[in-house]
């Protein structure tokens, strides 16, 4: 399988910094942000790896990571025009990932969790798509997911509801099969001007074509100054685990 890092985006909840560089830069512990997702796909044994991002920071991947070489993977790159929403972002790599199921993280998103469970209970799924989910006090910031429990299924999911509706929100890691692109032509611009991917989730949801996994360890959404302070955080106190020593990258 394939998989996708989404590294576009304003950042304007990170600005002033992000007026000059891509919050997936930044650095969170001992590494760039976007080391965090191609370390996951990679302990996954996802090595095909495609980066979107944004015309004005492309150069500065580039010089980064190169074409993957330092960290063992295959890196490919593509400019988004525009942030335009998650699931425009998404509609990008239909040429790279052709008609197979793959793969997308935010590349803001840092978990300790491995893929690889989640990633065989899609591969044994027949068709649709599949979102991990966390359980977290306050779901108003995200996705928030309501539940069908008795067909292990998402029902539907309201994008940053004015209250608490559920206690699992959506995390930023998406499986999908070919059709996602498909529904993403189906999809209209929102109020705040992109293209939703809870709206892409909610087409498959109306088919109980969403299945769901709970995220078991950690998650973070390092999208904003005080959950970037909360990111580095985990990352310390992680490597400072028997696993993250283990795992020292
Ligand atoms: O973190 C999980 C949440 O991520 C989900 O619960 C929400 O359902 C989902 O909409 C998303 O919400 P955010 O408000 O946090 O999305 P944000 O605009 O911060 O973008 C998330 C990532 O996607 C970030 O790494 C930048 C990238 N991105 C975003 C946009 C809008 C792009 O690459 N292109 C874009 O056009």
């Amino acid at each position: 399988m394939k998989g996708v890092i989404l590294a576009g985006g304003t950042g304007s909840r990170l600005s002033p910094i992000t007026k000059i560089m891509n919050k997936h830069l930044l650095p969170v512990g001992p590494n760039p942000m976007i080391f965090w997702s191609i370390f996951k796909l990679k302990e996954a044994g996802i090595k095909d790896i495609l980066i979107l991002t944004n015309r004005e920071h492309l150069s500065s991947f580039i010089q980064l990571l190169g074409l993957g070489e330092d960290l063992e993977v295959n890196l490919n790159y593509k400019v988004q025009e525009g942030a335009k929403g998650i699931a425009d972002a998404v509609s990008y790599a239909k040429p790279f990932v052709k008609d197979e199921k793959f793969l997308v993280i935010l590349g803001d998103n840092i978990f300790e969790d491995s893929l690889s469970p989640y990633i065989q209970s899609f591969k044994n799924q027949e068709r649709g798509a599949r979102v991990l989910l966390k359980e977290v006090g306050d779901t108003t910031r995200f996705g928030a997911a309501l539940l069908n429990e008795k067909n292990n299924v998402i029902s539907s999911i309201v994008e940053k509801p004015k209250s608490v509706i559920s206690p699992y929100c959506v995390t930023g890691i998406y499986m999908y099969d070919d059709s996602v692109f498909e529904l993403i032509d189906w999809i209209q611009v929102s109020e705040r001007g992109e293209l939703e991917i809870s709206d892409v989730n909610n087409l498959y949801a109306s088919e109980e074509q969403l299945q769901f996994d709970i995220l078991k360890g950690w998650w973070i959404d390092a999208g904003t100054w005080q959950s970037y302070y909360q990111a580095n955080s985990f990352i310390y106190d992680w490597l400072n685990t028997e696993k993250g020593r283990e795992l020292q990258y």
